[in-house]
């Protein structure tokens, strides 16, 4: 695994194939515990280190479990500027978590994440692997009634 800037980029097969098998065993298992990143080390013969690296850079990957519904907020610079930090309040207060928990019933998780590619249409969030465009905190309360 190599880094430039601060990103990792993948150069061999093998490290190609780790993120195939993080992203099977994230669908199967909804999140990449420490067994799993173990077995994928082992059999990819990779470092734990390394699996654990990817796992935890690429913000589609958890390594804890995650709520039924996770929530992804677009945290970069188009949406900002078209007030997301009001959307993401809107969800904090709505469902009474911060980006990174888990509500304690275990329906939403709420993460923030770069680009979901659809910033013509900012702000944006993604509800599992549902796009929700042009977001406004009255659009917010009607989507999480729908989610609850
Ligand atoms: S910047 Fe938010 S979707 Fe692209």
């Amino acid at each position: 695994m190599n880094k430039i800037n601060g990103e990792i980029y993948m150069q061999n097969k093998e490290q190609k194939e780790l993120l195939v098998r993080l992203g099977e065993a994230q669908n199967k298992f909804g999140y990449l515990s420490e067994k799993v990143m173990i077995e994928l080390a082992e059999s990819l013969d990779m470092s734990i280190s390394d699996v654990y690296g990817v796992a935890t850079f690429y913000s589609f990957f958890s390594i804890r479990p995650q709520g039924r519904n996770i929530i992804r907020i677009c945290k970069s610079v188009p949406c900002f500027l078209k007030n997301s930090q009001v959307i993401i309040e809107t969800v904090e207060k709505e469902i009474g978590i911060k980006p990174g928990e888990t509500t304690p019933n275990g329906k939403f998780s709420f993460h923030l994440t770069n680009c979901i590619g659809v910033c013509d249409k900012a702000p944006a969030m993604m509800i599992n692997s549902e796009v929700y465009i042009d977001l406004t905190p009255n659009k917010i309360s009607q989507i999480l009634k729908a989610h609850k």
